[in-house]
């Protein structure tokens, strides 16, 4: 994979770099509640400007369905970009119409625009060869040269990800190169013991990694949501807790797997249950209560995991030389339901161990939740783009930068 600072070598100067970002942030309205994701891309960007390249920023935001949607719109990202780098940063809005032609047609050396959401457009997404080929060809006339460093979308076969950077002289970004490097030591010769926290509402969403995780570490710790359906296939009782009664099987298969391997799997001893789902908007107190993980009540929902299990996860985490983090324990967006992310969080904080949390809402709850990031050895921008990375998969973004 060749470096930005190889190509920059390479004299990148009055040329349009087209720069794939990871600005998928999470949004109220306008509002950009964590904007760890663009703080993210700033180095590469910033390299580029400082080179006198003509940057041409993009990135998807959200699931559009191909079309454009105000609600999905990259502009207050583009605006926050332009913040922090502490330029103007221009906007087109569209992403290979008159808008995004005209935009960067006006870049002068060292300028910054940000082109509409990718998704906007049905090609970028397509599963038709064909049509995100198509697409590529059009984001191709926008540029020069190509950066990938939307490390959150390389998992995604995606025109901009994949089929541009085979058609434009291309390198990895910044980004990039620090997210592989941590992954790499989550791969190769880990260090010992190597503990896993696995959160996230469900289930069906983590068993490749699961399944990998059972070959290499040496504890796996269950919260989140998915939780309950392996309460559920250990006999228990979960009320109106989030399941997946389908994935008991496979649940079963990973727990005797994990006996027969001395694979530690732990599961939460208690939990904070309430009769409703909170109001994540009012953030209003609930009524809610600590019950064991064996005896939810009917009715009951399992929202955070309780104060024994906060306990139990902090002393299975507090000698492990090597913790890999994704998704939250509970509900962390309400105030009654965060106590169980940020237990683990703290428990990270405090341990001496190389902690990487990955994922979108692992790391937006760390951040949510008033840690300093600088607590913690790695805070990855990829939530699928990591556990696929850890699952052994071949990622085309990263794929389409090896050659
Ligand atoms: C993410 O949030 O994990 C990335 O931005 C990818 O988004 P996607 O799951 O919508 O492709």
């Amino acid at each position: 994979m060749k470096t930005i600072d190889e190509l920059i070598a390479e004299g990148v100067t009055g040329k349009r770099v087209f720069v794939r970002a990871d600005l998928n942030v999470p949004l109220s309205g306008t509002t950009i509640t964590d904007d760890g994701r663009i703080r993210a891309v700033q180095p590469t960007v910033e390299k580029l400007v400082a080179a006198g390249a003509r940057v041409v920023v993009a990135s998807h935001l959200g699931r559009p369905k191909g079309a454009p949607d105000p609600a999905f719109s990259l502009a207050p990202a583009a605006a926050r970009l332009g913040e922090l780098i502490g330029t103007d940063v221009a906007f087109a809005t569209d992403t290979v119409g008159e808008s995004a032609r005209a935009t960067v047609a006006a870049l002068g050396d060292g300028e910054v625009a940000v082109i509409e959401n990718l998704r906007f457009n049905p090609g970028e997404t397509s599963k038709d060869d064909a049509e995100r080929g198509a697409f590529a060809d059009q984001l191709a006339e926008l540029a020069d040269l190509y950066v990938g460093d939307g490390f959150g979308a390389v998992h995604r076969k995606h025109a901009s990800v994949f089929d541009l950077p085979a058609r434009l002289p291309h390198a990895a970004g910044d980004l990039i190169a620090t997210e592989v490097g941590v992954l790499k030591k989550l791969t190769e010769n880990v260090e010992r013991p190597y503990a896993v926290v696995l959160g996230g509402s469900k289930v069906s969403d983590k068993l490749g990694v699961i399944d990998h995780l059972l070959e290499r570490a040496d504890r796996i710790l269950i919260g989140g949501g998915m939780a309950y359906t392996f309460l559920k296939a250990q006999g228990h009782e979960v009320g109106s807790s989030l399941l997946q009664e389908d994935q008991i099987p496979a649940v079963l298969e990973y727990l005797k797997r994990a006996e027969d391997k001395g694979v530690e799997f732990v599961l939460p001893v208690d939990v904070v249950v309430s009769a409703q789902f909170p109001d994540l908007e009012a953030k209003a107190p609930t009524e809610h209560r600590t019950v064991p993980a064996d005896a939810i009540p009917a009715g009951f929902i399992g929202l955070d995991n309780g104060p024994e299990t906060n306990t139990l996860y902090a002393s299975k985490l507090a000698d492990a030389a090597t913790v890999f983090w994704n998704g939250p324990m509970g509900v962390f967006e309400h105030p009654d339901y965060a106590e169980g992310t940020r237990a683990v969080a703290q428990a990270l904080v405090d341990s001496s161990g190389f902690s990487v949390v990955g994922g979108g809402d692992s790391a937006a709850a760390v951040r949510t939740l008033g840690f300093d990031e600088n607590a913690f050895g790695h805070i990855s921008t990829g939530g699928g783009a990591s556990l696929e990375y850890l699952e052994g998969k071949t990622l085309p973004g990263l794929a389409a930068l090896e050659d």
